[in-house]
């Protein structure tokens, strides 16, 4: 069905995830979690895998523990305390008839859909707007590309397809942009040290076209390649041509972290950068960014739903432009805890503008 105008937002405004794997059921979980899940009614998932084995992993999660719920498989039907969202496991958009679970936002987590022309299928399939798990294949792809905290006023409510980024994106984009207004960057190189995901396999396997991502996930560093650069610059044109980003894949199963070299256009020490930080961590971008400089292994951050924390003791500096510093991520539920925010921010947007 195609569609010239989204129609009325419902009320609770209804949600359907299309790819019900790592951030697909952290964004579930993360609604429950953070108390929205009555206002954000997951109403459908989209989801290859079968009905029991998504009620299991729903209930049981090696990484983030236990749902805090009940949850069961009903009659095509996952339950959440009681609740029923409807299972479907179609592989094409045009499969799964959204509208008939009138759906206000497709959260779209299966990492199939990049471009616009694929993402467009969504919306001719009767899904009034979508927000993508990664960053469109260029900018654009989508209408906006949002980091929550960064550039949320540039989504409009008219928006059909938006980016929520990807998880480096919005670790490292709050640091940059405070500290180039603050200090003036001259040049970034950003290496991030990312734990295993999906779309690698355990031992050596035929698993993905990149002939590194077939090597096991748990016996190497692994280099990939990565659009953090582009990235960056499509969230701060004003660093355009001034950053590049290697990315290595660690044996860990969650939490990241980027290592950043900094060269600033003035002088800079390490007490200020961190002075600069912490104090946006305590104030502006508290709940997104945080700051501490505790003596941190990955693991202190599984859960975290921050987009950055730093890691003041990891600041070092060489000469008095030349800086070196680490932040950490939870790369699952911190991007998930995002998706959340850019939802609400969304709908509510939407919703305010529809009554006006
Ligand atoms: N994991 C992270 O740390 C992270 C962080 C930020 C952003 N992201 C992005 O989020 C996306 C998903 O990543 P993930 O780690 O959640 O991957 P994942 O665990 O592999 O989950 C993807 C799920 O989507 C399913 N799927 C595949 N094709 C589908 C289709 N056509 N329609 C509906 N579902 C389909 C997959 O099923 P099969 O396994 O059967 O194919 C799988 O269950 C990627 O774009 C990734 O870059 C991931």
């Amino acid at each position: 069905m195609s569609r010239t105008q989204p129609p009325v937002l419902s009320h609770p405004q209804r949600i359907a995830i299309n790819g019900y794997g790592r951030i697909g059921r952290c964004y579930l979980r993360a609604l429950h979690e953070a108390g929205l899940a009555e206002r954000f009614r997951v109403a459908a998932i989209n989801e290859p895998a079968d009905l029991a084995s998504i009620a299991y992993l729903t209930r049981f999660d090696s990484t983030h523990g236990r749902f805090p719920g009940k949850v069961e498989a009903g009659d095509g039907h996952l339950l959440i305390d009681g609740q029923a969202i409807a299972i479907s496991h179609a592989s094409t958009p045009e499969a799964v008839d959204w509208a008939a679970h009138g759906i206000d936002l497709v959260v779209e987590c299966s990492g199939q859909y990049g471009s616009r022309a694929e993402l467009e299928r969504f919306l001719r399939a009767g899904c009034p707007r979508l927000l993508l798990s990664q960053p469109g294949n260029s900018a654009e792809d989508v209408d906006a590309t949002i980091v929550h905290g960064i550039n949320d006023a540039s989504l409009r409510a008219g928006a059909r397809l938006v980016s929520n980024a990807s998880c480096t994106t919005n670790a490292v984009v709050p640091v940059l942009a405070l500290l180039h207004r603050e200090l003036g960057l001259e040049n970034v190189l950003l290496t991030t040290l990312h734990s295993a995901m999906n779309d690698q396999p355990l031992i050596d396997g035929y698993h993905h076209a990149d002939l590194r991502r077939t090597r096991s996930a748990m016996q190497s560093i692994i280099p990939v390649s990565t659009g953090l650069a582009r990235g960056v610059e499509r969230l701060l044109p004003e660093l355009a041509g001034k950053v590049q980003a290697k990315a290595i894949r660690v044996p860990t199963h969650n939490v990241s972290a980027i290592d950043m070299v900094l060269q600033f256009s003035g002088g800079a020490d390490a007490a200020r950068i961190n002075a600069l930080l912490r104090s946006a961590a305590e104030g502006a971008w508290r709940g997104l960014l945080a700051w501490s400089d505790d003596p941190h292994a990955s693991i202190d951050f599984n859960h975290d739903p921050h987009s950055a924390i730093v890691d003041g003791g990891q600041t070092r500096m060489v000469g008095a432009r030349l800086a070196n510093l680490v932040v950490w991520f939870d790369n699952e539920w911190g991007f998930a805890s995002r998706m959340v925010d850019v939802t609400r921010h969304w709908l509510e947007r939407l919703a305010q503008a529809r009554e006006a």
